[in-house]
């Protein structure tokens, strides 16, 4: 027996799946907390991604490295509570599953229990070929990450354009046709060349969701505090501004300072 919140349509992997068949692009944005998550789904996104980009946007730190996993499990479990429609899919934190694929397994059902997602993403390819296995054995839905993979950062030294080399982009396709054949449900490629990107989404049957890999993949993702102008110092040009968050949070915020210090706020009508 099932027991269901609400009768509005839930995005499922076969949906996404139909999506990439029908030529419907696929939208993505991340989420971290309840109040933004309602905003997100009711605003009519498709997936809804609690990156491990909390780390950076919502903690403050540098690279997404610090993020636990009981951290990502509370940003998770807050957005589930805020979503009707969007299917919800985790990051699994550094250090989370690259150990083993009991240890990722082990996390993944964390996450899947304790927060109710409906995916996880994980960052790599071959060499995380048996974690991946394990995780798709125990029917959860993965997503892939291939291109830039934040959590290599001291790896690459840069957040620079990956795969530009021959060698690169061979593995990187090599990976992505290894992904799809284990059972991911769909890949997300960043940050690399829009050609590259193209054959990729052209060449697997799955949907490829893009983050600066140009226009001709399945789908788009960015960080949701970056798309709405929260954040006033990251510029890379691949980001599409749709607001300037920054600058009305500030205005309202000094506003109401202002009527603080002035006694405008609160008046008469605003009190008991
Ligand atoms: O953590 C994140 O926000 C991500 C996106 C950049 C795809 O992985």
């Amino acid at each position: 027996m099932s027991v269901h919140k609400s009768d509005v349509k839930k995005v499922t992997t076969h949906q996404l799946q139909n999506m990439k068949e029908r030529g419907e692009k696929i939208s993505m944005l991340t989420a971290y907390d309840y109040s933004m998550a309602t905003i997100l789904d009711a605003a009519g996104v498709d997936v809804l991604l609690v990156g491990d980009s909390a780390s950076n946007v919502m903690a403050g730190h540098e690279t997404t490295l610090p993020i636990t996993l009981d951290q990502m499990i509370y940003h998770a479990s807050s957005v589930i509570r805020g979503v009707n429609r969007a299917f919800v899919v985790v990051d699994l934190p550094f250090g989370s599953y690259q150990g083993n694929s009991s240890e990722a397994l082990r996390s993944t059902i964390r996450i899947m229990k304790e927060s109710g997602a409906h995916g996880i993403k994980l960052e790599g390819g071959a060499e995380i070929k048996e974690s991946i296995i394990r995780i798709l054995s125990a029917g959860v839905p993965v997503m892939g990450h291939l291109g830039l993979t934040p959590q290599s950062i001291y790896k690459f030294g840069t957040y620079t354009v990956r795969a530009k080399e021959e060698a690169e982009a061979q593995k990187l396709i090599d990976d992505a046709l290894l992904l799809q054949e284990l059972g991911c449900f769909s890949i997300v490629l960043e940050k690399i060349p829009s050609e590259l990107a193209k054959r990729v989404a052209e060449k697997l049957q799955i949907p490829i969701i893009g983050i600066g890999a140009g226009p001709h993949v399945d789908g788009q993702v960015l960080v949701v505090h970056d798309m709405l102008g929260i954040n006033k110092e990251f510029k890379p040009r691949f980001l599409r501004r749709y607001a300037d968050l920054h600058t009305i949070m500030t205005d309202a915020v000094q506003n109401y300072v202002k009527d603080v210090k002035s006694k405008d706020f609160p008046n008469e009508k605003e009190a008991y």
